[in-house]
């Protein structure tokens, strides 16, 4: 990349330019043994004579900082470079500027740690596909036909409701998979359900407005809306999903996931979502339904759809491709009623315009080829196996210590514990040594905000394989048995 030097006047220039390419240096923006711009090119580009740039030059290799070598034109010195003095001639940090007081409490989600590999040997955090398993081989050539088709001019900006290859393509996938009925017109793209969730609040909330989430629930989903000034309630849930009555009074917009409660796994009720409709219905207020990983079904009788059950209108129905697919490829949609289309993908387009177009087709055609579909039948025996094995091996081995949540989907399990690990502190100290140990687990608690919940462990096993799964619970409860 080309040096940026900013001429003031005209004094000094040679000075101005040696002053600044020596800062470059110590800064590490031009690194040992890179080459300094052509004096020809950098005097035509700051148009001034060559020689001033060139005196510019002799004095950084007079001083240690270039090395000149002839015919080939001048370069970082890669050893002993002079020590540095101030690294820059400004200070950044004393203008005061603030965010706003609201963002002083708010910040990402801390546990479990999902950004990058884990040192791990036993790895149950939450959230995580296995990447390992993901058909690298048949989604190259998919990403490398877009890129070629960039190559040859076709693509320019995408449009902000996605690209329409994929959004027909998720109507139909939606169809089979979900039972969501629904047309392309009715579907945005976004990156992953986090933006969904954060486009949301700013099409429907005013400042002020309150939002119900699930207690316990996903901590990230909490955050767009109170950085958009919204007052947000958690709201218990019992074996049944959320408990519609306790909504408080004037709620705009309740958040819930009722095929895989997020945290604890049990599915919500055909009871609790007729009352949660009817409950929308009387208060014109809007439910979101997070679906992020429902694709994987282990038994049961799948209940329908929020959106399914919806007949005039409340429900944004989010999904995710960051557990069938990869979390890093940040993509997701959402399919809202007609009256907010506008709005949506007017907010998408304030956002960040539209989704990568690249990844948008290749994922279109990762569809429509079956490949998807086909991915998500090997994984769902794989993430089956697994969660048989550690169902049976938390039912079998640590009924005293444990109290498993039924669920049959996803890719996680919840157990309240019990026994000497009921202790809320004990079991922080137990999930603490287990991850000393190399096995990473995290305790409800760290998982979805602490004292929203009864003591327990949450088990993800999209990242670890059957055979590791016994010994790994072995290691975190073993010892305290
Ligand atoms: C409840 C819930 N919703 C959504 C997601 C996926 O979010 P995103 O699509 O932003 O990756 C997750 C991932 O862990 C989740 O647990």
């Amino acid at each position: 990349m080309d040096v940026h030097v900013r001429l003031d006047g005209q004094r000094d220039l040679s000075g101005q330019i040696y002053r600044q390419l020596r800062t470059a240096i110590h800064d590490g923006l031009l690194r040992p043994g890179e080459p300094l711009p052509p004096t020809r090119e950098l005097s035509r580009r700051l148009a001034v004579a060559r020689n001033t740039v060139g005196v510019a030059y002799e004095r950084l290799v007079a001083e240690g900082y270039a090395d000149s070598r002839v015919g080939s034109g001048t370069y970082v010195r890669t050893t002993g470079l002079p020590a540095s003095g101030t690294a820059t001639d400004a200070d950044t940090s004393v203008s005061g500027l603030r965010p706003r007081a609201l963002w002083a409490d708010l910040s990402p989600w801390a546990a479990p740690e999902l950004t990058g590999p884990t040192t791990a040997t036993h790895d149950f955090r939450v959230g995580l596909p296995d990447a390992r398993l993901f058909p690298y081989d048949a989604w190259r050539p998919l990403i490398a036909r877009e890129l070629r088709h960039s190559a040859a001019g076709a693509v320019g900006y995408g449009d902000p409701a996605g690209h329409a290859g994929l959004r027909a393509a998720l109507v139909r996938h939606m169809g089979l998979s979900r039972g969501v009925r629904t047309g392309p017109e009715d579907v945005l793209v976004t990156n992953g359900t986090q933006q969904a969730l954060d486009l949301i609040g700013r099409v429907l909330l005013e400042p002020g407005d309150r939002v119900a989430v699930e207690r316990p629930g996903y901590p990230p989903a909490r955050l767009p809306f109170l950085a958009q000034g919204a007052q947000v309630t958690g709201v218990p849930v019992d074996a049944e999903g959320l408990v519609v009555d306790a909504i408080p009074p004037g709620t705009r917009a309740v958040y819930v996931t009722p095929a895989h409660q997020f945290p604890l796994g049990m599915p919500m009720s055909l009871r609790r979502r007729t009352a949660l409709l009817r409950w929308a219905r009387r208060n014109g207020a809007a439910v979101i339904e997070d679906d992020y990983d429902s694709e994987f079904r282990y038994g049961g009788r799948p209940v329908e759809t929020l959106r399914s059950l919806d007949r005039d209108g409340h429900v944004i129905y989010v999904g995710s491709f960051s557990k069938v697919m990869l979390p890093s490829l940040r993509i997701g949609f959402m399919v809202a009623p007609p009256t907010l289309r506008a709005a949506l993908r007017t907010a998408k387009y304030s956002a960040d315009w539209h989704t990568a177009v690249p990844t948008q087709a290749a994922l279109a055609r990762f569809v429509d080829d079956g490949l998807l579909a086909r991915h998500i039948r090997r994984m769902q025996h794989t993430y089956e196996t697994r969660h048989h094995t550690i169902t049976r091996a938390l039912t079998d081995h640590f009924a005293d210590l444990t109290e498993l949540v039924p669920s049959a989907a996803g890719l996680h399990v919840t157990t309240f514990t019990r026994g000497r690990l009921g202790d809320p502190d004990a079991l922080a100290a137990a999930a603490e040594r287990a991850r000393a140990s190399g096995v990473a687990v995290y305790t409800l608690a760290e998982v979805a905000a602490k004292r929203a919940t009864r003591p327990g462990l949450v088990f993800g096993y999209g990242s670890i394989g059957a055979s590791d799964i016994e010994p790994g619970l072995h290691r975190v409860l073993a010892s305290a048995s």
